[in-house]
């Protein structure tokens, strides 16, 4: 009888490591990456300084790692499942899916700082477009989506608030470009296609200065 409950205890000990290998994120494991790898573009805590880099602290963990795996280059995706990003996708090469999914939860979990917009005119012109959309053209309020204090809503929209102007306007560019098509039913493609640069210009300020 002791056996087998010995035996027992065994199976579940294996058990659960497994679950802890291969379903439960573990953000603590990540942080090793996360300083040696991740640290010199986005910060050691996903708050990147570098106006090109984007800021990935308090970012959903499903939509990081939906980008993850994105940015991995294979033979057999779908057209929306692709990322373009030649940096990135020498980053996601060495990592196992458990990385990623220890990655985006330990990202997730970093506080995001606030970002900083220098341009007052401009903020109030995005702010409009933000909260109101544009009528005229049919754009859609961009709150409608990714909520009006810019946190998304997980797991489908990302936050966007205090992200940096210049990465914010270089990934709207790509959307109406369609260099980056991995909105999955056209929405963002749609929506940036109908816009004029100062329009774009205008919402990405608002949202760096967006807390
Ligand atoms: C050499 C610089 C560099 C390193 C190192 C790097 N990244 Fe990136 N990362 C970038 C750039 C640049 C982009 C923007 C790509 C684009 O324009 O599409 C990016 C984009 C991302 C995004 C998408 C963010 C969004 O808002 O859509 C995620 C997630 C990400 N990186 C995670 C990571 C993780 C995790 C690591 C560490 C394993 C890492 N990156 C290492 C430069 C880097
Ligand atoms: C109908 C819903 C919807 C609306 C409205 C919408 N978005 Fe999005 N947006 C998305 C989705 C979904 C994604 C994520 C695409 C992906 O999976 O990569 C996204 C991604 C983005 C990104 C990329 C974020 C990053 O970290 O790389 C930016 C920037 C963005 N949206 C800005 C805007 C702006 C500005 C507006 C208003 C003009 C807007 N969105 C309106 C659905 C929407």
């Amino acid at each position: 009888m002791k056996h087998l409950v010995n035996c027992l205890g065994l199976i579940v000990f294996i058990l659960t490591g497994f679950a802890n290998a291969y379903n439960t994120p573990d953000p603590a494991a990540a942080k090793i990456i996360a300083n040696q790898v991740c640290a010199a573009c986005h910060g050691a805590d996903g708050n990147s300084t570098l106006l090109a880099n984007p800021k990935i602290a308090g970012q959903h963990a499903e939509y990081i790692l939906k980008q993850l795996h994105n940015f991995a280059s294979s033979g057999t995706k779908k057209p929306e499942e692709i990322r373009n990003n030649p940096v990135m996708a020498a980053m996601v090469a060495s990592l196992s899916e458990s990385d990623m999914k220890n990655l985006a939860a330990y990202f997730s979990s970093q506080k995001p700082a606030p970002g900083m917009a220098t341009n007052k005119e401009l903020v109030l012109k995005g702010k409009k477009i933000y909260r109101g959309g544009i009528a005229q053209t049919g754009i859609p309020a961009c709150s409608s989506c990714h909520s009006p204090n810019g946190a998304g809503i997980p797991a489908q929209y990302p936050r966007l608030a205090g992200q940096h102007t210049a990465y914010t306007l270089a990934q709207l560019k790509a959307f109406r470009s369609g260099e980056r098509a991995n909105d999955v039913n056209k929405k963002m493609r749609t929506i940036a296609s109908r816009m004029t640069d100062k329009e774009l210009e205008a919402v990405a300020e608002y949202i760096a200065a967006m807390k």
